[in-house]
């Protein structure tokens, strides 16, 4: 018998504007995005967005549906819509932001599992890492270099 053990590392920031220009930019079109979720179950809104390495920019925002698996967070909703338009374009930066309607999210939100796995497809099509940064809505905002971090020991096509 043996042990493995597999380790994480994120870089935290106290506040967005502890990160360069760029990210800033970036998560201010993530929260803009963040406005427009369809959130009338939970209300709870997630805005993500990406920068390509073709220069785009890619956003998207959770959609809800009253048969409530049939909706989608706003990560896959983001991540489908950039390999739908540009499928050849590397996704180089990730940034999300979570608000509740009814209280204020001050911690850095994570992506759920299902988008993790989705995000991690796009990581290994592309051979390069793309990197996750995420916050709530206000407050310390987390830096993954990779989604290696957020999905360790992940299923992916060699195991087909
Ligand atoms: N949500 C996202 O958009 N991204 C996540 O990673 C977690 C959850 C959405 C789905 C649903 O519309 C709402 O947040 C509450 O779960």
């Amino acid at each position: 018998m043996k042990e493995i053990s597999i380790t994480s590392t994120f870089t935290t920031y106290d506040t967005l504007q502890e990160l360069s220009q760029d990210i800033q930019d970036l998560m201010n079109q993530a929260v803009e995005v963040r406005k427009n979720a369809y959130a009338p179950y939970s209300q709870f809104r997630v805005g993500a967005a990406l920068l390509l390495d073709n220069g785009k920019i890619v956003l998207g925002s959770n959609q809800e549906n009253a048969a409530y698996p049939s909706g989608l967070c706003a990560e896959r909703v983001a991540i489908f819509h950039a390999g739908s338009i540009y499928p050849e374009a590397k996704i180089l930066k990730m940034a999300i932001t979570a608000a509740s309607d009814t209280n204020q999210t001050t911690a850095p939100i994570p992506p759920c599992g299902s988008c993790r796995q989705s995000i991690a497809e796009y990581e290994i099509k592309q051979e390069t890492p793309i990197e996750i940064f995420f916050m709530g809505e206000i407050g310390e905002v987390y830096k993954s270099a990779s989604l290696k971090n957020l999905l360790p020991f992940m299923f992916d096509k060699k195991f087909l």
